[in-house]
């Protein structure tokens, strides 16, 4: 078993773990925002699970992109042009890196504006907008059509 599968193994699975927390985490700001809650500790520490993750993912991602994986800057070994016609390796090497890249900066910024914000409405309102476009980032970049990324095993 090599330190590449490890790190995928791991990034495949923290994905779980980040999707089902972001959607607890809107669900409670939806309902926080709209019925005029108040913010709790469990709000607090739901939002700095997610965003926790969401950190610990972007540096297994960055290994994953830089040193690891044969899809990541390697690809751009064989030139820019061949990766940008070849949907494959664009997907993993611009696509994916880029977009999920984003959503990481959005998750933290709606946390950010979340924990500035003194109004309990507000810091709802914040962490669903921003958790929310996060979201619809990640699902759109996640390659749901191959099976064997979806629950990996080693
Ligand atoms: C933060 C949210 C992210 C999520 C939810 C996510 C999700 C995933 C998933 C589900 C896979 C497939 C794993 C598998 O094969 O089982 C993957 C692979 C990969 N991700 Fe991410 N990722 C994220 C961020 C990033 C970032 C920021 C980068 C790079 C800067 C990155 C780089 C990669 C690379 C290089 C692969 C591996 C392709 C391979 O070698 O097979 N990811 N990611």
């Amino acid at each position: 078993m090599s330190f590449y599968q490890i790190l995928l193994f791991l990034h495949s699975w923290l994905r779980w773990a980040i999707l089902l927390t972001a959607l607890w985490v809107l669900i409670r700001s939806f309902r926080g925002w709209q019925m005029g809650l108040p913010f709790k500790k469990s709000d607090n520490g739901m939002q700095a699970a997610f965003v926790g993750m969401m950190h610990l993912q972007l540096v297994l991602g960055l290994l994953l992109y830089f040193v690891f994986s044969p899809f990541g800057l390697d690809a751009f070994a064989q030139g820019a042009k061949v990766v940008m016609k070849n949907a494959g390796l664009r997907y993993w090497a611009v696509e994916h890196a880029t977009v999920m890249l984003l959503a990481v900066i959005l998750a933290q910024v709606g946390r950010t504006k979340s924990k500035r914000a003194r109004a309990h409405k507000q810091k709802f309102k914040h962490a669903f907008v921003f958790f929310l476009i996060s979201l619809i980032l990640m699902l759109s970049r996640i390659p749901w059509h191959e099976s064997a990324r979806l629950f990996r095993s080693f």
